[in-house]
């Protein structure tokens, strides 16, 4: 399962970069800075997906807890438009699938429609709803506001013992308390610098320079994609 997981984000990674796809200007950034940029954060889990083009997959998201908001309402079952296909420089896909409790950021298209708000080329804006990740989330300024989605009479936000299906849930403490007691860390947004240039009918902002040269992203990511082949391979099936 584990070595699955590799392979995949080893393919991604090589579909991603080895081909076509020059990032420059790549920087790293946490998974609290790129949460600190989109307008909404949620916690849940894509249950289905539909094509509803030959070109465009929608993904049925069903939210369990809204981490941050803007100032309309979220409902508890979300369309996220377009999951696929999407840019080349975009991995998103190895995080956010079907039935994998994620906490993702999303920009509002419409009312009850979002798409992921994807900023930094090469990272993905999903991140696993592991308990630490939620934790760390949870003592950051701006995202301790916890609520249920619209319209959901029985809580299922936030994780008092019941009923998140954290990989590593809370035993001893209930996430409640961490919210509004702890002091939060702020986490200033961002400036995103990585360019992808990929998509050849989407021109990079004119200030940055992409003509030339592999970006400084493609060795390191060949470098990953090794190295993940190698730990795939030593790890039994
Ligand atoms: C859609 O869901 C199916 C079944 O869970 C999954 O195998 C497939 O990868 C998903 N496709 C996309 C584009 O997310
Ligand atoms: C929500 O509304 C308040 C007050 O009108 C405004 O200050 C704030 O910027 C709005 N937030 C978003 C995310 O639109
Ligand atoms: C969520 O939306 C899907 C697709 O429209 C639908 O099949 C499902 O019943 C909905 N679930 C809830 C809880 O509304
Ligand atoms: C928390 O979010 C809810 C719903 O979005 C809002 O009504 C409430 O004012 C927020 N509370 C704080 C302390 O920001
Ligand atoms: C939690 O996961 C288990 C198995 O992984 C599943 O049987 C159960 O229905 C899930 N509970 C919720 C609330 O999603
Ligand atoms: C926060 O601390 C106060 C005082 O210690 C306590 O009464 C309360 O239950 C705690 N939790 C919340 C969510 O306020």
């Amino acid at each position: 399962m584990r070595s699955m997981w590799f392979i995949v984000l080893c393919l991604l990674l090589f579909v991603g970069c080895g081909t076509c796809c020059f990032v420059r200007y790549w920087q790293f950034h946490s998974m609290t800075e790129l949460l600190s940029i989109p307008a909404v954060v949620v916690y849940g889990r894509e249950i289905l997906n539909i094509s509803v083009a030959p070109d465009r997959v929608d993904s049925i998201f069903a939210v369990s807890c809204v981490l941050r908001s803007d100032n309309s309402t979220i409902g508890a079952n979300i369309t996220v438009e377009g999951v696929w296909p999407r840019k080349r420089c975009s991995v998103t896909h190895a995080v956010y699938s079907t039935g994998n409790d994620v906490i993702v950021g999303l920009k509002r298209l419409s009312d009850n429609t979002f798409e992921w708000d994807e900023r930094n080329p090469l990272q993905s804006i999903a991140f696993e709803g592991f308990s630490q990740n939620l934790m760390e989330l949870a003592t950051t300024c701006g995202l301790q506001n916890w609520t249920s989605p619209d319209g959901v009479s029985d809580t299922t936000c936030p994780f008092c013992g019941h009923p998140a299906n954290v990989s590593n849930p809370f035993q001893t403490v209930c996430l409640i308390d961490q919210l509004t007691n702890e002091t939060c860390t702020d986490v200033p947004r961002p400036s995103i610098t990585g360019v992808c240039t990929c998509d050849k009918t989407r021109r990079p902002s004119k200030d940055i320079e992409v003509t030339g040269g592999i970006g400084i992203v493609v060795i390191p990511s060949l470098v990953m994609v090794l190295m993940t082949v190698l730990l795939s391979s030593s790890m039994t099936w």
